[in-house]
């Protein structure tokens, strides 16, 4: 085998040759006629030509060699549930997912937008949608009827799938009561919709659009749907992410590309044998969640674990206990997740058998060199960080280990993965910045390698103009991430240049946050900023400026009002959104053109120096926040 450099060099260099080669990776109805169509930058078309299915390459292209191989394997500590689908079942489940979808008058193209715990059947719907070639659209589930409204909008889905509720720790979320808000909200309306009763709520049924999952699929028993064999630039799904404007993007995805990119990362980065078993503790919601727990894995002919619950109940083992259990070979995981356990008895990562595990990638958001030092000693296993967005829909930045043992950084995602050109580039005049050391922004030269975005949906220009940026010479796409390299091309990345905050891992706008409590009628104003936090890497603080200060002289009405806006944010968003603090102030610091000075407020609300303050209109608005986080 080549080295890392060589294989890398010739992505960029040799790409059609490459990526062709890559193709072999899965399987294909009519082979691609073109590798890399970029004749229309920025939008790349891969493998046109080419027809592909992705649930054929996930489940039924491994019914000749491993049927009964374990495929989906269920575990919820929150109910109790635990199961494991073979090949075999998981193609007869996914088959009767797909003949309900099409009897409720689903076809090709049509949008399915999933909102749904982490249940079997989300995994059955996604299949089922990607057989059939209908565009699917998973809401994570901790998301409340204003942004799940807002989603629905965008997606204007034929069919909703959901679940009567979720629950978590213990406790249970009930998802329908903000299934129908977000319908009520919305001025588009699904013809139907799809429920999963676990029993764990009461439904109110709207007759004529709601159906029951299991009464519709048992229809369908012996169900035999083909896959429909879908151009390779097709649309596979949707996954909505945050940006600087308060209105969420769907992420549009292509077919074919994806599904190479996803075999390539499986054998590269993640070392995924098929019999093996991978494990990771995302959520479908997010887009690890497709690209890991179900697209990755079962293409690579893996079983993977689709686990519902915490990281600490029963107790902190849990995780390493079905490490043990089902021998899982590969893990990926969150720093936070690992940062919630580090408050737990170290002996738990010494209780199970982990010798199957070959490594531990952790990605989403930076990885602290404490501890990826602390998981790293306990496990006795590589820790693998990665660095990527759901734009990209694989990693970016990572250690390519299948291609050659590359050394680890603590504190560095490592090396651009093979077909991304990475460059670093200043913040205002767009030069590119060379030596070792020096600040910019992660910017990648197009053409984008296969399963990246094709675009947003429903809108090229937004994707031209939201990620496109003139250079001088050209166009790139910018990450919004700051980042260095180090003098062995080692990156590592200080966060995001844009109004994105990463809450435990979970990317949030903070302009959504905004949106959200400026809806409580006693806010005139208020600012949204992420601040470093110990657990969750950041968390969300609000200053608020209310319409009536009157009221607000003593601590209880301040706690009051503070916690009355919390809940607002819980109610539209999801608690995932809710911020940390709520803060009052009299006015807001803002630039004398009347800008809000966000990276001026975070940097105090950081306890950290305010900067370059010659612009600010009046800067007792500073000093107001600086008292306020005063120790
Ligand atoms: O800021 C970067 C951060 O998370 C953002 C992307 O989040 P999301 O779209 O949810 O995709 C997550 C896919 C793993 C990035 O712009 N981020 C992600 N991974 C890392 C990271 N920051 C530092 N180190 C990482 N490994």
């Amino acid at each position: 085998m080549s080295t890392y450099a060589e294989f890398y060099r010739r992505s960029i260099d040799d790409r059609d040759a490459f990526w062709a080669e890559q193709a072999r990776l899965i399987d294909w109805k009519q082979a691609p006629r073109t590798i890399c169509d970029n004749s229309k930058p920025p939008f790349t078309r891969w493998f046109a030509g080419g027809t592909t299915n992705l649930c054929h390459n996930a489940v039924d292209r491994h019914l000749q060699t491993r049927p009964d191989q374990p495929a989906l394997i269920y575990v919820s500590t929150e109910t109790g549930a635990e199961r494991t689908y073979s090949f075999r079942e998981l193609h007869g489940e996914v088959q009767r997912a797909a003949a309900a979808l099409q009897g409720l008058g689903v076809k090709k193209g049509d949008r399915v937008l999933i909102y749904m715990p982490m249940i079997a059947e989300a995994a059955f719907a996604m299949l089922a949608c990607a057989r059939i070639g209908a565009i699917h659209s998973v809401v994570f589930g901790g998301f409340a009827s204003v942004s799940l409204a807002s989603r629905i909008e965008d997606a204007t889905p034929k069919v909703i799938v959901s679940a009567d509720a979720g629950s978590r720790g213990g406790k249970v979320v009930p998802y329908k009561p903000l299934l129908d808000e977000a319908i009520r909200l919305s001025s588009h309306k699904p013809q139907s919709v799809l429920m999963v009763d676990r029993g764990l709520a009461p439904m109110e049924s709207v007759t004529g659009r709601d159906h029951d999952w299991a009464a519709l699929t048992g229809k369908h028993k012996d169900a035999q749907v083909d896959c429909e064999w879908l151009d390779s630039t097709d649309i596979s799904y949707t996954i909505y992410t945050s940006g600087t404007t308060g209105r969420p993007k769907g992420v549009q995805r292509d077919v074919g590309g994806y599904a190479v990119a996803l075999a390539a990362s499986m054998k590269h980065i993640f070392l995924g044998e098929p019999g093996e078993t991978y494990f990771s503790t995302s959520d479908i919601g997010w887009v690890v969640g497709h690209s890991y727990i179900i697209y990755g894995p079962l293409i690579a002919g893996m079983a993977t674990i689709m686990y519902e619950g915490l990281p600490i109940r029963p107790d902190a083992g849990i995780w390493w206990s079905l490490v043990e259990k089902y021998k899982v070979t590969s893990m990926f995981s969150a720093p936070t997740a690992v940062r919630v356990l580090k408050k737990h008895d170290p002996a738990f990562l010494k209780k199970y058998d982990l010798s199957s595990l070959k490594a531990l990638s952790l990605a989403g958001e930076p990885l602290d060199e404490p501890t990826a030092q602390w998981i790293s000693d306990g496990l006795g296993r590589p820790i693998i960080d990665n660095y990527w967005q759901t734009e990209s829909g694989w990693p970016i930045l990572a250690l390519a280990n299948g291609v050659e043992k590359q050394r680890s950084k603590f504190g560095s995602p490592g090396l651009p993965m093979y077909g991304y050109d990475i460059r670093l580039v200043h913040e205002s005049t767009g030069a590119e910045l060379t030596a070792p050391g020096e600040k910019g922004v992660v910017v990648i030269e197009g053409p984008t390698p296969p399963g990246f975005m094709q675009t947003v949906w429903g809108d090229d220009q937004r994707y031209v103009d939201t990620y496109w940026h003139t250079v001088p010479g050209r166009t790139v796409y910018s990450t919004f991430d700051w980042g260095i390299r180090d003098k062995d091309g080692y990156f590592f990345i200080l966060g995001r240049t844009d109004d994105v905050i990463n809450v435990a891992g979970h990317r949030l706008g903070t302009r959504e946050i905004e949106e959200s409590i400026s809806s409580h009628p006693n806010v005139a104003e208020v600012a949204v900023v992420g601040v470093a936090d110990s657990l969750k890497g950041q968390v969300a603080m609000a200053f608020v400026v209310p319409r009536d200060a009157a009221g607000l002289t003593d601590t209880a009405s301040r706690l009051k009002l503070e916690g009355d806006i919390m809940k607002v944010v819980d109610e539209q968003l999801g608690a995932v959104a809710r911020p940390s603090r709520v803060h009052f102030v009299n006015l807001l610091p803002k630039t004398r053109s009347g800008k809000l000075l966000r990276r001026a407020i975070q940097a105090v609300a950081e306890g950290r120096d305010a900067g370059d303050l010659t612009t600010i209109e009046d800067p007792s608005a500073l000093q107001q926040i600086r008292d306020l986080m005063a120790p």
